[in-house]
């Protein structure tokens, strides 16, 4: 920890004299995560929370969209992003205009977007969702066909929940695309007795494989109700590493894959973001309304 000290003392000051807030999700390391973040969860808390900021600075410790929808969600507050590099798999393989082709092949089927999209692609939606909403909103519409973009995962993992008939995109988390069925099968054969949690972006014969699925949220309730006392999370690395250090008393098994864009946000990347006040989110106001509403909707709901 000595390592950090410095940076960790900085950005405590820099908090204080910018006025401050640092957001992160679960998935940022533990020396930040711990250390330096005023308010931690998963995709749907960050949204939650980013509303209702009283200090004049958000500061994103996630990737590029998680600001996005903080900008869009509280516009008069300065929203930076330590690092614009910091993007999403999800939300690079889906434009406003491939939304708007869906739009016209199937016409009146209402539109689910993963908040893990660009504000452009939210604005061109009837209402967002997040891994630990997406079955609700997706039963609220009433609708027995939902076209759900862009994680074709998540839109098969919640259609078997649900029986609704998903019209999928092929988009992908690059880190949840990666666990097999098979490695799940492995794991149970060499730590007998584990419980398995899985992301619902994992394919959907990776959840069928696991005890429970659900969003990083949905993991750490899981975890804290002292259900399970040895387990592995199928997600990013960061999360057993946050969670192992609130739960000292439950053993990790620890096979997992890094988000290179999460991992764009460092300690000194978050100094200098606050030193430089930089990189601001900005999104063009006609875009904003648009989108605001998909996700204010989502939250209503
Ligand atoms: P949640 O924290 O909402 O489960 O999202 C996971 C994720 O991959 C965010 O990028
Ligand atoms: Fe995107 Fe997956 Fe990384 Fe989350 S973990 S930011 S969904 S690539």
């Amino acid at each position: 920890w000595a390592v950090f000290a410095d940076d960790i003392d900085a950005i405590l000051e820099l908090k204080r004299t910018r006025n401050a807030v640092i957001l992160a999700h679960n998935y940022q390391t533990p020396e930040i995560f711990h250390c330096v973040a005023d308010i931690v969860g998963d995709s749907l808390l960050l949204a939650r929370e980013a509303q209702t900021v009283e200090a004049d600075v958000i500061v994103m410790a996630g990737v590029h969209f998680m600001a996005e929808t903080a900008k869009l969600l509280n516009p008069t507050k300065r929203v930076l992003m330590p690092d614009m590099r910091a993007g999403c798999s999800l939300a690079d393989s889906i434009t406003a205009a491939d939304v708007r082709l869906l739009r016209q092949r199937y016409p009146g089927v209402p539109v689910v977007t993963y908040v893990n999209t660009s504000a452009a692609v939210k604005a061109e939606s009837d209402v967002c969702c997040t891994s630990g909403n997406a079955k609700r909103i997706v039963e609220s519409l009433g609708s027995d066909t939902v076209i759900m973009i862009p994680d074709e995962y998540l839109a098969q993992n919640i259609a078997n929940e649900t029986g609704i008939r998903m019209i999928t995109w092929a988009g992908h988390c690059e880190v949840h695309e990666r666990f097999t069925p098979e490695e799940i099968r492995r794991l149970r054969v060499e730590h007998p007795g584990i419980v398995v949690l899985a992301h619902p972006e994992c394919p959907p014969e990776v959840v069928a494989e696991a005890d429970f699925a659900g969003s990083t949220a949905g993991m750490q309730e899981f975890v804290a109700s002292g259900k399970a006392s040895r387990v592995v999370l199928i997600t990013e690395c960061s999360m057993s590493d946050n969670l192992a250090v609130l739960h000292p008393e439950v053993e990790f098994i620890r096979p997992c894959n890094l988000c290179p864009h999460m991992k764009r946000i460092t300690l000194p990347a978050l100094r200098h973001s606050l030193e430089t006040m930089g990189t601001e989110i900005m999104i063009e106001e006609h875009l904003a309304v648009r989108a605001r509403q998909a996700v204010e909707r989502m939250l209503a709901l």
